[in-house]
């Protein structure tokens, strides 16, 4: 990426650019602005390693056909009556990495995909900086599937109404690592009232599957407070690391660890 680009693309997401008056205008990007920003400006060699995912079979793909369908005509909740549409997720049908947030917000309820607001801004530029992507390795969905008036918290009935759809979305998505972004998904997919800052930085499991689960900061939270970005930072480092090492023995084809 050349200079001029990347100064472009961190004042895209808000990010201050440093520039030395004797030095030309795009020469110069002072690091550590914003360690998710520059992580996301780095060159991909800090990229998750690439793992090939298995073929999506035309049976997984007409059970997630179902499952959209059911989930834009469901009623289980109040919160079909007031939202616009369902929001069922976004990214492969079958993919290692899974991002949980709390439920769609006014943007994503007239758009129909999670996070394309301005925290989804900041999460993109976040899951970039571990080498993901919504469009090629990663899926990101919501606990509730319907955006709650006012963006207030969700109801534990709706919740309850609307976790198997998630649970559904894991059982075809087969993640590896899953990444509850924010205290309201924390606590909602581990049943706690445990504090975030109690469930960072540890390896949780998940489900039926136990699929490992690792928490951090809701990218809405960290837009209004700039300063914990590093503690994300870390958290995604450390997300990182476990899905190396959770695939750094992978069965193969042959049926053998590699
Ligand atoms: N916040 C969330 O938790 N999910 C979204 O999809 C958007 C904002």
């Amino acid at each position: 990426m050349d200079a001029s680009s990347r100064n472009h693309y961190l004042e895209a997401i808000g990010v201050d650019v440093w520039v030395r008056r004797s030095m030309p205008a795009v020469s110069v990007v002072e690091p550590l602005a914003d360690p998710v920003a520059q992580a996301a400006i780095e060159p991909a060699v800090s990229a998750a390693p690439v793992i090939v995912d298995e073929p999506v079979t035309a049976d997984v793909a007409d059970r997630w056909q179902a499952l959209r369908t059911e989930i834009l005509s469901c009623t289980r909740c109040g919160l079909h009556q007031t939202r616009t549409q369902g929001v069922v997720g976004v990214g492969p049908q079958r993919t290692d990495w899974m991002v949980i947030g709390e439920a769609p917000g006014a943007e994503e309820d007239r758009r129909g995909e999670p996070f394309v607001g301005r925290a989804g801004h900041l999460l993109d530029a976040m899951l970039r900086a571990i080498g993901l992507d919504r469009g090629t390795n990663v899926y990101i969905a919501n606990v509730l599937k319907s955006r709650p008036p006012n963006n207030r918290d969700p109801k534990p009935e709706e919740v309850a109404a609307c976790l198997p759809y998630l649970m559904r979305q894991i059982q075809l998505l087969q993640p590896r690592l899953m990444l509850a972004v924010g205290r309201i998904a924390a606590q909602n997919l581990l049943s706690t009232d445990l504090s975030l800052s109690r469930l960072r930085g540890k390896v949780h499991h998940f489900g039926e599957l136990n699929t490992p689960l690792i928490v951090t900061y809701h990218p809405a939270y960290l837009l209004r407070t700039p300063a914990d970005k590093r503690k994300a930072w870390e958290d995604l480092k450390f997300a990182r690391s476990v899905f190396r090492q959770l695939t750094d023995h992978r069965i193969g084809t042959d049926g053998n660890l590699s």
